[in-house]
Order: structure tokens, then C-alpha cells, then sequence
């Protein structure tokens, strides 16, 4: 079918499949030019789909030769139906790496279940016996809990105050005032339940019980902190205090690997468009502010540099460096004062009116619509497209 972008709010209900294979590709493409490095072996990705996760099983895979296994939860395709790009993503990466030889399964279901975390045992067991890293990278605005079958909805709200300033509706680069009213205790207590660490941390019990982790084993979540610009409605908001969670879970879990000398690590990443960031009030007129100034002082990085140098510089290096709070940090070009005080000065200027020439808003818009496989150079649209498309080892 001829398939094009059908844009609902902040999400694109259609996807591309050879645009989202031709976006994989150029991601194997940049780690395979970098050449086979140290890194992990066998490898299980939650949230392998897209965006970070996705960046970083290619580059498990095409940077060490690692066995990979991957949750998501995405759409599947029906006939006259596009899947959701993380389905068509999945299918070019496995793909990908079965040409390589490569090991390479995919398990689509909701990685807060037991039953999804049994499956994924049963595969690991059977498969491979022991891995070496768990990337956990779910981004997710709800979470149904295992034990009392509650649905936790999280919020992006600040604490305390309301919280007024700029956003764009970056679709038609309107500029303008939000106000978003402060959330609840009960919010707070819910966007913890979905996105702090309790779901990691019965992740790696399960995995541990089981006896799949090998020595010396590492797990790493993702992190961000960000400037004081969208300090209230990010790191000071609700999502900040599951984020603080998050981070906190890293010492119980490596207290609790000491037996196999393992480790639990947080990243902190930069900003960058994914389907989780385009969601959040006030960020997306940052990241086209940010994009604008790194790009223009050489520092731009997208998912598969942000991982490939997490990887290389950081995660397999004898001494890990970390900040005082135990963190690791790849978000450093981001912070750099030099990019967070251009950035700061053009907020001020920033207007329906100005932005297309003090932001990048159009790299911003183009690298939304690239989520979903638009927008990619190498691709006609005009030409029919599988909306069928397979993943070849889907469980
Ligand atoms: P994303 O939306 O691109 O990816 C989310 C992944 O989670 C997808 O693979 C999706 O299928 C999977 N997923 C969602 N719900 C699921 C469920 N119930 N069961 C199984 N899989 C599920 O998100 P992104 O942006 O890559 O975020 C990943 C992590 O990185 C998050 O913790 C986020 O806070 C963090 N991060 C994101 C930044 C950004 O600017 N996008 C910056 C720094 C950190």
C-alpha cells in the first residue's frame, strides 16, 4: 500500500517500513564504520524498539557481536494497517543481524507482566544460559502492576506550584504560553509506580533467580536531568521524582548483585526527539534551541552517537566515571555552560516569529516525522510499501 504520515497530537499513527529499516540501517552503518570494540556479549534489551534501546541493542550487536534479545510492546500490522515503527524497526534490525549471523529474538508484550518476564527467562534459559547486560529503556505512560492488577497512569506535571512558559506546537511553529497546574501527591505517587525503578529491580530479581546473570554482570537504566529552563516541568516535576527513584534503585541493585560481582548503573542522556520527548510540555521548543546550538558547535549527537560513546568511553572502560551521585554522564555536550547560556539567551527571544531562524525547528519536525520511517531522503513514498512486514524471530 502507498502509506503515508497521519499525525494525531504529539504521535503519528502510521509508520514506513522501508523508511524505518532505512533509519536501522544508517544506525548499523555509523557503529559497523566505528569497528568492533570491547563490549557485551549477550545482551537483553527492555524497550528495544526504538529510540535509546533500540540504539543500544545495534550497537551491542554491530559494535561487540553480541547475542541479542529484545522487549518491546508495539503494534503488529494488519492488512491495510501499518504496525508501529518500533515493529518495523525490529524487523530490519533482526533482519540485519541474522545476515551476520548474528543470535537475534524479539519478544512483543508488556514488560511490566509476569508473564512476559517468564518468557523472557524461558527464551534466556533455552537460548542463551547466561548474559552479560540488561538495558532497561522503557518509556511508558502506563503500568498495569503485576501484584494487584492496579493501572498506574504517570503525569508530566511540576510539585508545588503551577508552571507557566514557552512551548511550541512544533506541527504548525506556534509559539506559546502553557500553564500546566501541579500534580498530586497521588500523581507523584504514580508516575513512580511507572517509571521510577520497582519494575528494573523485579526485572533483574527474576533474572537473578533464575540464574541467568553471569559474572561481573551489568545492568544500566536511562536517565535525564536537563537545564533549570524545564527544571520544573522535568527533573523538579513528577517525572523528576520517578527519575530520582530510578537512580536510588541502581545501589539496591548492585548491593543485591555483589555475589557475581555485578553492577546496576544509570545514564544520564541527552534530550533528544523520541516519541517519549515529543510528549513533554516545554521540551520540544528546548531540543529546537539545543539542536540549533550544537549543531552549530559541532556537539549534535543522536541516539546511536549518544550510545556508541556511552558504550566506548564510559560503560567498558577499566574505572567507569561517574558523577557524585554514583551516575554516569553522556549528557556532558548538552550541559556544557557554553551550549546551556546560547540556549538560555535565545529562549528570551524565542517567538512564532523568530524560531524558524534562532532553532531548528525543522530539523526538529524532520527527526519527529524520521521516527515513524517519513521523511527519510532515500525513500519513495510514491512506491508501495509491506505494510505486512515481519519480524523474522518474533516470540
Ligand atoms: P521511546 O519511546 O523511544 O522507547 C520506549 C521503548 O519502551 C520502546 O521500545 C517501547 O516499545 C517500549 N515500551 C513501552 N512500554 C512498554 C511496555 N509496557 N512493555 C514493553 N515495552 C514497552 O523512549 P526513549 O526516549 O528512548 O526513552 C527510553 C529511556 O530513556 C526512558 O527511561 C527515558 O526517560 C530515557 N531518556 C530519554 C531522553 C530523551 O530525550 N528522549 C533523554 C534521557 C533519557
Amino acid at each position: 500500500m502507498i502509506i503515508e504520515p497521519r499525525t494525531r497530537g504529539f504521535i503519528c499513527t502510521t509508520a514506513h517500513p522501508v523508511g524505518c529499516a532505512e533509519n536501522v540501517k544508517n544506525q548499523i552503518a555509523y557503529i559497523k564504520s566505528k569497528g568492533t570494540v570491547v563490549g557485551p556479549k549477550k545482551v537483553l534489551v527492555i524497550g528495544a524498539s526504538t529510540g535509546f534501546g533500540l540504539a543500544s541493542r545495534i550497537t551491542s550487536a554491530f559494535g561487540s557481536n553480541a547475542a541479542t534479545i529484545g522487549v518491546f510492546f508495539e503494534k503488529p500490522p494488519a492488512v491495510g494497517k501499518t504496525a508501529s515503527s518500533g515493529w518495523y524497526n525490529t524487523a530490519a534490525f533482526e533482519t540485519e543481524a541474522h545476515k551476520k549471523n548474528l543470535y537475534a529474538k524479539s519478544i512483543n508484550g508488556d514488560a511490566f507482566s509476569n508473564e512476559i518476564k517468564q518468557e523472557t527467562i524461558a527464551l534466556i534459559k533455552q537460548d542463551l544460559g547466561q548474559i552479560d547486560l540488561v538495558i532497561y529503556s522503557l518509556a511508558s505512560p502506563v503500568r498495569t502492576h503485576p501484584e494487584n492488577g492496579v493501572r498506574y497512569k504517570s503525569t508530566l506535571k511540576p510539585i508545588g506550584d503551577s508552571y507557566t512558559n514557552k512551548t511550541v506546537d512544533f506541527h504548525t511553529g506556534e509559539v506559546k504560553e502553557i500553564t500546566i497546574e501541579p500534580g498530586t501527591e497521588e500523581d507523584i505517587e504514580n508516575t513512580v509506580t511507572v517509571m521510577g525503578g520497582d519494575d528494573w529491580q523485579l526485572w533483574i530479581n527474576a533474572l537473578m533467580k533464575a540464574d541467568l546473570l553471569s559474572e561481573n554482570f551489568k545492568t544500566l537504566a536511562y536517565s535525564y536531568i536537563g537545564p533549570k529552563l524545564t527544571e520544573a516541568v522535568y527533573r523538579k516535576g513528577t517525572i523528576g521524582r520517578a527519575k530520582d527513584d530510578l537512580e536510588k534503585m541502581a545501589f539496591t541493585i548492585t548491593d543485591a548483585l555483589k555475589d557475581i560481582n555485578g553492577k546496576a548503573y544509570v545514564s544520564v542522556n541527552k534530550a533528544l526527539v523520541t516519541q517519549s520527548s515529543s510528549a513533554i510540555p516545554v521540551i520540544p521548543l528546548y531540543i529546537s534551541l539545543l539542536y540549533k546550538v550544537m549543531k552549530a558547535e559541532g556537539l549534535q549527537e543522536g541516539c546511536i552517537e549518544q550510545i556508541h560513546r556511552l558504550f566506548n568511553e564510559r560503560l567498558y572502560l577499566d574505572g567507569i566515571p561517574t558523577d557524585k551521585e554514583g551516575r554516569i554522564r553522556i549528557d556532558d555536550w548538552e550541559m556544557k555552560a557554553s551550549v546551556q547560556e546560547q540556549v538560555a539567551e535565545l529562549w528570551q527571544q524565542a517567538t512564532t516569529e523568530t524560531l524558524p531562524e534562532i532553532g531548528d525547528l525543522e530539523g526538529y519536525t524532520t527527526e519527529f516525522f524520521n521516527l515513524f520511517g517519513f521523511k527519510v531522503d532515500t525513500v519513495d513514498y510514491t512506491k508501495e510499501a509491506n505494510e505486512m512486514t515481519a519480524i523474522p524471530s518474533i516470540a
